[in-house]
């Protein structure tokens, strides 16, 4: 069969989730393009055999270097990730998340880009009320500066497929761990745990430890957007294991693959901290063909082996 993409563009394809994707790609004999600032990536996370730029998707140049590489299909991962910076400073998290994934949108359907798979959330884009685990039949109600941009470009996104006609799929992603995360991400809860315990520092939990999340392994992540690569649908699909775990559980796993030794410090609990976390992602098992494959034990001892060599 021929192939239907030839070229993508990678934005933040020099940062964790955006780099094990670029690598994906070239395994599957596309032509890659890697757009990054190096605001939290880092070049060495970069696959040789893509072609990197280092600038901002803000950049003023942007769109004419999008012109020239005129790639089939975006896989657009650039952003700033904090969540807690968001709510700290929501015009600086709005720049990239908001005008970034706009102007990226508009230029894209100017020239004709086919596709955009966009990496959304879900951990922060439903009410806290909502039933756990949560499915994309729940209507959007994020509270936080940055999961209220990433719905503006699951929507702006929405206005270019009808406008320009440009393909998208916004994968809303749980709690994504695994090698090359660093610890300052919105779900970075395993990677500070990982590098502290690999080098017997202290290790604090924040309220009673029984908040719980939805860890989801990068490779399942990766697998999902080669799948809306190819699948023909539009809109938005929760991609998650369904699963809570909780941070203490989290921490007596971590403890048990990197014979950690000492208890764990307690610190009050954050503002806005949610209680509990998982997605439903029946409608990608439907649609996409996704399921996730790793079990956390097997993804903790992944990821953890990657810091070891580290
Ligand atoms: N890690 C998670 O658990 C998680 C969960 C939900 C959604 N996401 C989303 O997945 C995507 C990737 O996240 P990640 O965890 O790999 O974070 P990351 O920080 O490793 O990757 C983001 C990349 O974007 C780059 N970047 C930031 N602003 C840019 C700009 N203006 N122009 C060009 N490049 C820019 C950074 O340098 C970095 O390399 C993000 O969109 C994030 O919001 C991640």
């Amino acid at each position: 069969m021929a192939k239907k993409y030839k070229t993508a563009l990678v934005t933040g394809g020099a940062g964790f989730i955006g780099s094990h994707i670029v690598d994906a790609l070239i395994k599957r004999r596309i032509k890659v393009y890697v757009v990054d600032d190096l605001s939290s990536g880092r070049k060495s996370n970069v696959n040789p055999n893509a072609h990197f730029t280092k600038m901002s998707i803000l950049n003023p140049q942007f769109p004419k270097y999008l012109k020239r590489v005129s790639p089939d299909i975006i896989f657009h991962t650039a952003a700033h990730i904090n969540l807690r910076e968001s709510i700290i400073d929501p015009p600086s998290d709005a720049e990239t998340n908001v005008l970034g994934t706009l102007k990226l949108a508009h230029h894209a359907g100017k020239i004709g880009v086919k596709k955009i798979v966009f990496s959304s959330t879900g951990g922060a884009m439903y009410s806290t009320d909502a039933r756990i685990p949560t499915s994309e039949k729940v209507a959007p109600a994020p509270i936080s500066p940055y999961g209220i941009a990433k719905r503006s470009g699951e929507m702006y996104l929405n206005f270019a497929y009808h406008v320009h006609g440009i393909e998208y799929i916004a994968l809303r992603y749980a709690n994504v761990y695994g090698p090359r995360q660093h610890a300052k991400s919105e779900s970075g809860v395993i990677s500070i745990f990982g590098e502290k315990m690999l080098q017997g520092e202290p290790v604090a939990i924040s309220g009673s430890g029984k908040q719980t999340r939805d860890f989801v392994y990068v490779d399942d992540v990766v697998r999902a957007n080669m799948l809306a690569m190819n699948k023909k649908v539009i809109g938005e699909f929760n991609i998650g294991t369904g699963k809570e775990t909780d941070i203490n559980t989290l921490f007596r796993k971590m403890k048990d693959i990197t014979g950690y030794q000492l208890s764990p410090r307690k610190l009050p609990e954050p503002p806005g901290e949610i209680a509990r976390s998982a997605l439903d992602a029946r409608k990608a098992r439907a649609y996409l063909g996704w399921t996730p494959k790793t079990r956390l034990e097997e993804g903790l001892q992944k990821t953890i082996r990657s810091f070891q060599k580290k």
